[in-house]
């Protein structure tokens, strides 16, 4: 073992108020930051300002404000585009969180272009919300869902592609960086077998993108989703990246204002990309607030956050290790891994837990974490998961590993 790691990122805690309340008479230790990250005071002092100075509807008003809030708003999309290096800020579609992103594209071109006999490629790890969409899709068009079966350390197994990969495959859609083991996803591997038989690629990046430096350009992908709640912004808010040749192709899966160029009584013709898939009043606030969390993070730079990231995790692997009957499901080597650490306990239930550490403060999320059929193949109805962010410090892990021994204790494991 290689001892504490130095909180490097110590110093940013100032900026979380949240992180200097008690919980059950504890000082908070926050551990699910990859269910929704804590928020600086930059990013809440960027959405207050906005309502205090700039509050007005944007595209439409001929009026100061009304141009400042467009401003702010735009600004918002050209950080965004910046921060994953898009060609330019068109290519980025503000979305409601990640879901709606891969919604988005499975009803907007799966509908459109998916028949009987056609195959859509998931994984065994992916999120629900990297499921349903394309089961919702599969039931309308008849094509089929297939899936890629993960390797015995816990990564997309790639060699399965060989059986899997044909003509018929027209989207490979896939995680990332998985929210329960971690794993990092083969993402060059699963573009070129995409390009090899003229599908398209989608990526849940909800967990990659606020965890690693990414540039959309090199990655050879079609889509990219993601949302700024898991990256220090406000809920209600996220991206979809897409090249523009991609998103020509996209049919608008919401109608209504803003996103039109003529309506006549039976059919309407659409605006230029991005607005035509942003149809009504956008989440003016929380764009702002998305732009100020990608200041925030361009600040302490992206490649600090990914090695803060993969100290805390290695002290995590390190110190859960010392924990008898304890076990982790996810990749060993930190390279091919982000900081969610999803582990059970002998046979206490992950629920219980999950209560213990709360009476000490500590936030851990205990269920399936939106990947049941991930959970069937572990053969365990649920875990328990620790994640950790910027603002994560090594003395958050020990107070993790002595309260997890004195559940051992309380629930008499021998
Ligand atoms: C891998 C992954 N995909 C998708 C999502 C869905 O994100 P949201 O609920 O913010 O739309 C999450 C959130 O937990 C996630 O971890």
């Amino acid at each position: 073992m290689e001892g504490r790691p130095i909180s490097g990122l110590a110093r940013l805690r100032d900026d979380f108020p949240i992180l200097s309340t008690e919980m059950n008479g504890h000082p908070l230790a926050y551990l699910d930051s990859a269910a929704t990250t804590q928020k600086p005071v930059q990013v809440l002092d960027a959405m207050d300002a906005y309502y205090r100075t700039t509050n007005a509807n944007v595209h439409r008003g001929a009026y100061l404000l009304a141009t400042r809030a467009t401003e702010a708003y735009e600004g918002a999309r050209a950080k965004v585009a910046g921060f994953v290096n898009a060609a330019s800020p068109q290519e980025i579609v503000f979305t409601r969180g990640t879901t709606t992103g891969i919604n988005s594209i499975a009803f907007g071109w799966g509908l459109y272009h998916l028949r009987e006999g056609d195959r859509i490629l998931l994984t065994m790890l992916e999120h629900h919300a990297n499921l349903v969409p394309w089961q919702l899709v599969a039931r309308h068009t008849g094509a089929e869902l297939v899936y890629l079966p993960l390797t015995s350390d816990y990564l997309i197994d790639t060699a399965a592609l060989e059986g899997l990969l044909d003509e018929r495959v027209k989207v490979i859609a896939f995680s990332g960086m998985s929210n329960v083991l971690g794993s990092i996803g083969p993402i060059e591997v699963l573009g070129e077998a995409a390009r090899s038989v003229g599908a398209i690629t989608v990526v849940d990046a909800a967990q990659m993108v606020p965890h690693m430096p990414v540039d959309v350009q090199a990655l050879g992908v079609d889509f990219l989703a993601f949302g700024a709640h898991k990256m220090l912004g406000p809920t209600g808010i996220g991206a979809l990246w897409g090249s523009m040749e991609r998103l020509e192709q996209l049919e608008p899966s919401e109608g209504g204002g803003e996103m039109i160029r003529d309506v006549g009584l039976y059919e309407s013709t659409w605006t230029d990309i991005p607005h035509r898939f942003e149809a009504g009043t956008p989440p003016i606030a929380e764009a702002i607030g998305f732009g100020a969390a990608v200041d925030y993070l361009e600040a302490i730079g992206m490649e600090v956050v990914r090695s803060h990231e993969e100290s805390i995790t290695r002290y995590a692997l390190e110190r859960l290790a010392e924990v008898p009957d304890l076990r982790v499901y996810g990749p060993d080597h930190l390279s091919q891994r982000g900081g969610a650490v999803s582990f059970t306990l002998a046979d206490i239930h992950p629920h219980d837990l999950a209560t213990i550490l709360d009476q000490q403060g500590i936030a851990v999320r205990a269920g399936h974490h939106c990947t049941r059929p991930l959970h069937r193949l572990l053969e365990v109805p649920a875990t328990a998961r620790a994640s950790f962010y910027v603002y994560s410090i090594p003395e958050e892990v020990d107070r993790l590993v002595a309260a997890l021994h004195e559940a051992r204790r309380i629930f008499g494991v021998a």
